[in-house]
């Protein structure tokens, strides 16, 4: 089959969250399955690996016509074509930034050259052309995608053949605005209805989420139990009755993770600087190891026997920092360390770094983004903390468990699905979970946790082992994926 996945962030080019890893990773894995697998992302950067390949296009955006070049590197057996455009050089730092309209309109433009991409750029020296073709979009960003595939193409008799599967990684960001918007994406008057949604909180408005998911032709999400709470009025941020109304077409598949970039093994974050690789067979020394070099690395004072905890993660409301922030009190009266990374909110910034300015000796706020030290944290980490209010998927409880760090967790969505609570009476499980987002709840659950830690250590030992041996990769997933794409082109 021949497959474009579109996104607006991929690693190692962009990244803001567990979208651009998953635009890194899932593509390769379709790639070692046979298929011919582009992916085209915006170009933010001066990427070196990438080549102009002397194709210019303009599209229409708001009535103006913009200029648009596509650059194209192969890796991994995948085709990267960069969409370039002064609209989205310099965003590097800043992708999703400026107001409202100006996101809406930089969109505007990547859908319309994205969806131009088979006839504009030859992967592995071919033009797709319209043979047998899926598009994967990504959140509303890439929602417009099936909405323009229709509208312009298949409408008018074109790209019959090609399909297009859109993936909800988070349902909170839609590309609502007022009615107006509609004007912005350039489409037949008979679409606006497509947009159209009401409710209670925002009354009537344009979402851009909603058509993407009435015109795609399969929509999957992230995992099992994000597909089931997305369909109810809590968990669908207003899309539960869309959601309803396509159940036929839509489906959970539980993320993979990228086994080479995050495996203690083969972490390169972990060869130097007092830290070493290791693996099941080593975990017993090297893991302790990490530990001292991290304690060292953030000045904190160097004890094996201390639990470690972290947190990597946006600072917002949906990642629930702040019930660890409301946990401190207790977890300052247990002998403990607790590192957090990561950056967002500001005021919640900055409580990071007052909390470690009250606990100088057990606590590290590092408030930023780093790819070394979220390594890092993982690999030296005993316990890993995932209090997130909702989590479509998430992917740092894979991390952890790839490094034989055992997660604590908030059971929803993709939580739930891939931490499985710890039974002493049957020896089974891999972490801790609690069952709602509150500060007493995630207390009673690392209460647990830290009794295994320091009582039963042969227990511990079991429970790392049995996360570490999963077998977490992208191959079982990109099965299922295949499944939805063979579906999206043959079954009517
Ligand atoms: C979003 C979700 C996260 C998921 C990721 C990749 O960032 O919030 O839960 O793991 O997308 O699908």
């Amino acid at each position: 089959m021949n497959i474009i996945l579109i996104a607006a962030e991929c690693v190692p080019w962009s990244k803001t969250g567990g979208l651009g890893d998953v635009a890194g990773s899932l593509p390769k894995a379709l790639a070692r399955r046979g298929h011919r697998v582009m992916v085209v992302v915006p170009r933010y950067g001066n990427y070196q690996e990438a080549q102009d390949i002397g194709v210019r296009k303009m599209y229409k955006v708001a009535g103006q016509d913009v200029e648009v070049t596509y650059f194209q590197a192969y890796i991994d057996g995948v085709d990267f074509v960069f969409i370039d455009s002064h609209m989205f050089r310099h965003m590097e730092n800043n992708i999703y930034g400026g107001n409202r309209v100006d996101i809406l309109r930089r969109m505007v433009l990547f859908c319309k050259a994205a969806v131009e991409v088979p006839w504009h750029v030859p992967c592995g020296g071919v033009i797709y052309g319209d043979g047998n073709l899926v598009f994967i979009a990504n959140d509303w960003h890439t929602a417009l995608l099936p909405v323009y595939l229709k509208a312009y193409y298949r409408d008018n008799g074109l790209m019959s053949y090609t399909r297009c599967v859109l993936v909800i990684h988070n349902i909170a960001h839609q590309g609502r605005g007022p009615m107006d918007d509609f004007s912005y994406v350039d489409l037949p008057e008979h679409y606006l209805d497509h947009f159209r949604l009401y409710d209670p909180v925002g009354g009537e408005h344009f979402n851009i989420f909603a058509a993407g998911l009435k015109c795609a032709d399969r929509v999957i999400t992230v995992s099992h139990g994000y597909a089931w709470e997305l369909k109810t009025s809590e968990g669908g941020w207003g899309l539960h009755n869309i959601i309803n109304e396509i159940d036929w077409k839509f489906c959970g598949i539980v993320n993979g993770i990228d086994t080479r970039e995050w495996n203690p093994l083969f972490d390169v974050h972990l060869a130097s600087e007092g830290y070493t690789n290791y693996s099941l067979d080593t975990l017993k020394t090297g893991k302790p190891q990490c530990k001292e070099a991290l304690q060292k690395e953030l000045g904190l004072p160097v004890r094996p026997d201390v639990p470690l905890l972290g947190f990597i993660g946006r600072l917002d409301g949906q990642k629930g920092v702040d019930l660890i922030v409301d946990a401190v009190p207790w977890l300052m009266g247990q002998d403990i360390q607790l590192v957090m990374l990561g950056t967002g909110r500001q005021d919640l910034e900055q409580m990071l770094q007052q909390l470690e300015g009250q606990h100088p000796d057990r606590i590290r706020g590092w408030v930023g983004f780093s790819v070394k030290m979220a390594h890092r944290i993982t690999a030296a980490a005993d316990i890993l903390l995932m209090p997130s209010r909702f989590e479509p998927c998430g992917l740092n409880q894979l991390y952890a468990m790839m490094y034989g760090t055992i997660p604590v967790v908030h059971a929803v969505g993709g939580l739930r699905d891939t931490v499985k609570q710890f039974d002493p009476f049957n020896n089974t499980g891999l972490g801790w979970t609690f069952d709602s987002a509150e500060a007493n709840k995630l207390i009673n659950a690392l209460g647990h946790c830290l009794k295994t830690y320091r009582e039963y250590k042969e227990t511990w030992e079991g429970i790392q082992k049995r996360g570490m041996s999963q077998d977490l990769s992208w191959d079982n997933a990109a099965t299922n994926y295949e499944e939805v794409l063979v579906a999206a082109k043959y079954q009517w």
